[in-house]
């Protein structure tokens, strides 16, 4: 009897976590075995601690998951079900993120500037709505030259989709292209405004709309298509440049003011990206910059966007994707 308690206690003390987990046959067994020795208490001890033991396995472990999922929940916040409004959304960069934000259950509000790109604009919808379930989206047309058409634009995608959660305003003209050796007479003070207007004053509209949901949910995104041309004056002309570098600085004010409110301002500035109707067919000398040896394709651009999407400690940047043409930062 003795030896058979001193087994008994032992059994107690040195069951193991992974044996309670377990609750098998095994801790059954020992616990018949110490009741037909008469051990009743070691046995009902036996069984206590096999069922603390689990318990607080599990609590353990719902405890880790849950602080897993908080941490996720900050690291990589779910997509499903925002409403990105994107636009310039027919062209190389807009539609590549168009697929990249549907792929992740995001609703699109296809943005186009004319009755020439609707059917455009209707394909991708389509197409956009097969990638992912719950996805929606819908075609909304507005020249971005006009204060007037940014105001309806907005005002459409809220009554047809939603508020939007993010912003991706990539939309933007080039303007005369007069290139880094051109006259700056040929460039009116009217023509650099209305470049000015299109890419940057339309943009920061659209922000300034967007804005007060965003800031109601304490979570936005904002996201401007720049261009490597803010940072080095680029190939096309002064209007462009300065419209775009202007961007940079509506992102700073944006970040500062806005972050606290979980609303995060970034700009991607990616140079030379291929199948867009803006580098269409670039020369050699131009080609011959980037020292990746190739230009760049829309969906590297939807990857970072995606990127500056999901991250929400990353804000007041400048993202620079120019396959090595400029050393970066600006
Ligand atoms: N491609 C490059 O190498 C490159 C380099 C640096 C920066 N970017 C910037 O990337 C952004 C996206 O351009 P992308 O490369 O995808 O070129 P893209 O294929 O030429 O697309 C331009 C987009 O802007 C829209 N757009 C043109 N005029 C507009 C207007 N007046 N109002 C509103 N929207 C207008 C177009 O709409 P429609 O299709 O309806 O005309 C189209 O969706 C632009 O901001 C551009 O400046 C491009």
């Amino acid at each position: 009897m003795d030896e058979c308690r001193m087994r008994a206690v032992e059994l107690v003390k040195n069951l193991s976590l992974a044996d309670a987990t377990r609750c098998d046959h095994r801790v059954v067994f020992l616990a018949e075995e110490l009741k037909a020795c008469g051990l009743i208490l070691n046995a009902v001890l036996l069984e206590m601690r096999a069922t603390a033991l689990v318990a607080n396995t599990k609590k353990v472990a719902s405890h880790q998951i849950l602080q897993y999922q908080s941490n996720m929940s900050v690291i990589e916040p779910s997509l499903q079900g925002k409403l990105v409004l994107i636009t310039g959304c027919t062209g190389g960069i807009g539609q590549a993120t168009a697929r990249a934000f549907a792929r992740h259950g995001c609703s699109i509000a296809v943005h186009h500037s004319s009755q020439k790109s609707k059917a455009k604009a209707d394909v991708l919808v389509s197409e956009l709505m097969s990638l992912a379930p719950g996805v929606r989206a819908a075609p909304f047309e507005a020249d971005l030259s006009s204060y007037e058409n940014a105001r309806t634009l907005h005002a459409h995608v809220v009554k047809g989709l939603g508020h939007p959660d993010i912003l991706f305003s990539n939309h933007g003209v080039t303007g005369p292209v007069i290139g880094p050796e051109g006259d700056i007479g040929k460039v009116s003070a009217e023509v650099f405004e209305e470049i000015w207007r299109t890419n940057t004053g339309t943009a920061y509209l659209l922000a300034q709309l967007c804005v007060p949901y965003m800031e109601s949910k304490k979570w936005g995104r904002i996201i401007f298509t720049s261009s490597v041309a803010a940072g080095n004056g680029g190939i096309l002309g002064p209007q462009y440049a300065s419209s775009k570098s202007a961007l940079h600085g509506l992102v700073h004010w944006l970040s500062l003011r806005y972050s606290k409110d979980g609303i995060t301002a970034n700009a991607i500035a990616p140079a030379l990206i291929e199948d867009t109707a803006m580098m269409s067919n670039p020369s050699d000398a131009v080609r011959s910059k980037i020292p990746i040896g190739r230009l760049g394709k829309p969906d590297e651009i939807a990857s970072i966007v995606l990127l500056l999407a999901t991250n929400g400690y990353m804000t007041n940047k400048v993202i620079v994707a120019d396959g090595g043409w400029t050393i970066g930062g600006f």
